[in-house]
């Protein structure tokens, strides 16, 4: 699968392809592009609305409702970690612990925040971690230190 580190052509007809048929597409596209760049830029905005046939303020709307949407990138990328039941129940809160330490200790906090949500859709194989647009289940402390230097080389 392409990862798309910028906003651009390709990007956009990827979401096209993805999202062309279903109905109220809005908030997945936003994700999308959330989840891939760190933030929603201005041409991605104007593309959502010509796309989707809605007007600025609509969209910009919806992005400042939802906190998971920013419009500027801090520099860092969010860490979604579930502390929903299945997921708490299997570890996710020693998890947590786990990643704030080595986020501290390495400095990678500059790079990368926790973010907690609430179910991503992978309870069997809890507890789930998404890291740029990736689920990851049975994430271990051990796992996410071996997640996150990949992650790290991928985009060095
Ligand atoms: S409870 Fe964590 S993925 Fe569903």
């Amino acid at each position: 699968m392409t990862r798309f580190t910028e906003w651009s052509d390709p990007f956009a007809e990827h979401l096209h392809q993805k999202f062309k048929d279903k109905k109220g597409a809005l908030l997945p596209i936003l994700h999308d592009i959330q989840d891939a760049l760190g933030h929603i830029p201005p041409a991605a905005i104007r593309h959502i609305c010509d796309s989707l046939n809605l007007s600025k303020a609509e969209v910009d709307g919806v992005i400042s409702f939802y906190h998971d949407f920013k419009k500027e990138h801090d520099g860092r990328f969010s860490i979604k970690v579930c502390r929903a039941e299945a997921c708490q129940s299997s570890g996710s809160e020693e998890l947590i612990s786990h990643i704030q330490k080595r986020l501290t200790q390495d400095g990678t906090d500059t790079e990368f925040h926790i973010e907690a949500v609430y179910c991503l859709g992978n309870c069997a194989l809890s507890p789930s971690v998404m890291m740029k647009e990736k689920l990851y289940g049975r994430v271990t402390p051990n796992r996410f230190d071996h997640l996150l230097t990949q992650e790290r080389t991928n985009h060095a």
